[in-house]
């Protein structure tokens, strides 16, 4: 199947705000946590940053001096850039495949470009599962660090998904999507300390964020939901639209309609329990 993750599918700009609205404070943490060890203004390289808004809300602090972000998808960049000119020249955005063979060379002239020699932080967040070889990018990334730089990446994991009831109806989505639907690594966060132990980082930390419906109103409800599940729905719809002739995704799609809307429906009843791990780690170049 040729299908390659796009910001543009359906719903999606939307969902990806309402996350980056959630992960704010989690991202925080891990992001002051690694500029407080630096003693001078640094300099950021977002992987994998869409239209730059994550990016413009996490890296405005005086601390940050210059911020790079990449993201393949050409209309995002255009967005970013768009809104980048209100910063002055601070914000910098540009269109790269993050796995092409030439992508550290081009990195390379991009800081020339912007007169940076190196960077002190590589952020990227729930972009690694989109990559094919992602240990491979870690690896390369090392030719782009100053000597103390630190890398920040946010995973997730659908292992770190629990809900009572409906437990099973869970589970059975889960399992399915990861069978039938293998576009992205759903089990990225348990990797993140093996890949960047294995891509020689090291003085790795994790970070976990647990959250969860206890407490929660309708709306807060339906955001889990959302950000958790309804992405998957739009996927499938992607992945038939590039390979219209499968007949067993469109079999499995009809299974995943009327079980998400089950989970929806599910996750709007006030003795409904979902809970959320998410992972942020942190490692330093050796
Ligand atoms: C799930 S989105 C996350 C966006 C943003 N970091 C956030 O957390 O809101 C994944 C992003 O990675 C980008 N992406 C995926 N594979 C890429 C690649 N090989 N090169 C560049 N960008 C890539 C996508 O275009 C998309 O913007």
């Amino acid at each position: 199947m040729d299908y390659k993750y796009n910001s543009a599918m359906k719903g999606e700009k939307e969902r990806l705000i309402r996350q980056s609205d959630g992960y704010y404070e989690f991202d925080m943490s891990a992001i002051n946590q690694v500029t407080d060890t630096f003693d001078r203004t640094v300099c950021v390289l977002d992987l994998g940053c869409s239209d730059g808004r994550l990016t413009f809300s996490r890296f405005a602090s005086e601390k940050i001096k210059k911020v790079i972000g990449i993201d393949y998808n050409e209309r995002d960049i255009e967005e970013a850039n768009e809104i980048a000119a209100t910063y002055g020249d601070k914000f910098k955005f540009y269109r790269l495949d993050i796995e092409s063979v030439d992508f550290i060379s081009r990195l390379k002239k991009i800081f020339v470009e912007n007169g940076i020699e190196k960077v002190d932080i590589v952020f990227s967040a729930l972009v690694l599962h989109h990559l094919r070889a992602p240990e491979k990018l870690l690896k390369n990334l090392h030719e782009v660090f100053s000597r103390d730089g630190k890398i920040i990446i946010r995973g997730s994991d659908d292992g770190g998904k629990l809900c009572y009831p409906k437990t099973e109806l869970l589970e059975d989505i889960l399992r399915k999507y990861e069978k039938a639907i293998t576009v992205s690594d759903r089990s990225n966060g348990r990797k993140l300390y093996t890949r960047l132990f294995d891509s020689e980082y090291r003085n790795i930390r994790i970070l976990y964020a647990i959250t969860d419906t206890c407490g929660k109103d309708l709306s807060q409800r339906e955001h889990f939901f959302d950000v958790g599940f309804g992405f998957r729905l739009n996927t499938i719809d992607a992945l038939i639209r590039s390979d219209p002739q499968n007949e067993q995704l469109k079999k499995e799609r009809e299974w995943f309609e009327r079980a998400l809307s089950e989970l929806r429906r599910a996750f709007c009843e006030p003795d409904f329990w979902y809970c959320n791990t998410s992972y942020i780690a942190i490692a330093e170049v050796e």
